[in-house]
């Protein structure tokens, strides 16, 4: 028989890096690709999970049965979350959501003038902490993209953002990390020891990641 352990269950994945406008044609945005994301949505919908991908990627190929929202900003991210979080049982933040955007979208190109110009930016909303003060059931998975004091880091998120799990992934590392094939990862959950996954496909860090939620989700 099938092992489906997730049939019936939503899972709620974010994917890449937000896009947050200058003005028509400029953004600003990061390295993130989606495809960390995408192999979480592809692992989940292997579980027999209902999957949603809200994601910023225009190239990667959405997996077979998943649902894809297609947004690029942070705030439009939020926005998408919101409309599925109250049904999900896992939602994953694997996107790199921008902590700033500018303070407003010019409508129009902006132009050149002076030698030197001054783009404000203020903070966005911090989605998975806000999830993590809103949650009753749902399990809550944050990433934390570190490039130093990696555990002190993650651990702080934990806490802060009120996640039942951070996966923190050393991005100095070459094989790691932002638009790589492969990952490496250390997870933190509140009460167990660090849980340390060796380098090797996203897919493969994918599976591990539901499989150790799913051990956790059954406490
Ligand atoms: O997409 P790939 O190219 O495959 O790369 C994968 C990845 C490196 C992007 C991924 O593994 C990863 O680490 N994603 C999280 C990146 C990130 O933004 O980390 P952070 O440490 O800045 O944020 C911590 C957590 O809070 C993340 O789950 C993030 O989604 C969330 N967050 C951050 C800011 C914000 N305003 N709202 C959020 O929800």
């Amino acid at each position: 028989e099938t092992y489906l352990p997730l049939k019936n269950k939503k899972v709620v994945i974010t994917a890449g890096g937000t896009k947050e406008r200058i003005d028509p044609v400029r953004y600003i945005t990061n390295d993130s690709s989606g495809k960390m994301g995408y192999s979480l949505a592809h692992a989940a919908r292997d579980l027999g999970a209902e999957v949603c991908l809200i994601s910023t990627s225009k190239t990667l190929k959405t997996p077979y049965g998943v649902a894809l929202v297609s947004v690029e900003t942070a705030e439009q991210m939020h926005q998408a979350i919101n409309a599925e979080f109250k049904e999900a049982a896992i939602v994953i933040m694997a996107a790199a959501v921008s902590d700033y955007r500018p303070d407003h979208v010019a409508n129009k190109k902006i132009k050149k003038s002076e030698q030197e110009m001054t783009l404000t930016l203020v903070k966005n909303t911090d989605i998975l902490a806000t999830l993590g003060s809103q949650k009753n059931d749902q399990f809550l998975i944050g990433f934390a993209a570190e490039t130093h004091n990696v555990e002190e880091y993650a651990q702080g998120k934990l806490k802060k953002k009120n996640a039942d799990m951070i996966v923190a992934n050393d991005v100095s590392k070459p094989y790691a990390g932002f638009n790589k094939d492969t990952n490496e990862v250390t997870i933190f959950m509140k009460d167990e020891q660090p849980i340390e996954l060796k380098v090797k496909s996203k897919q493969a860090i994918a599976e591990e990641i539901l499989a150790v939620a799913l051990t956790k989700m059954k406490k």
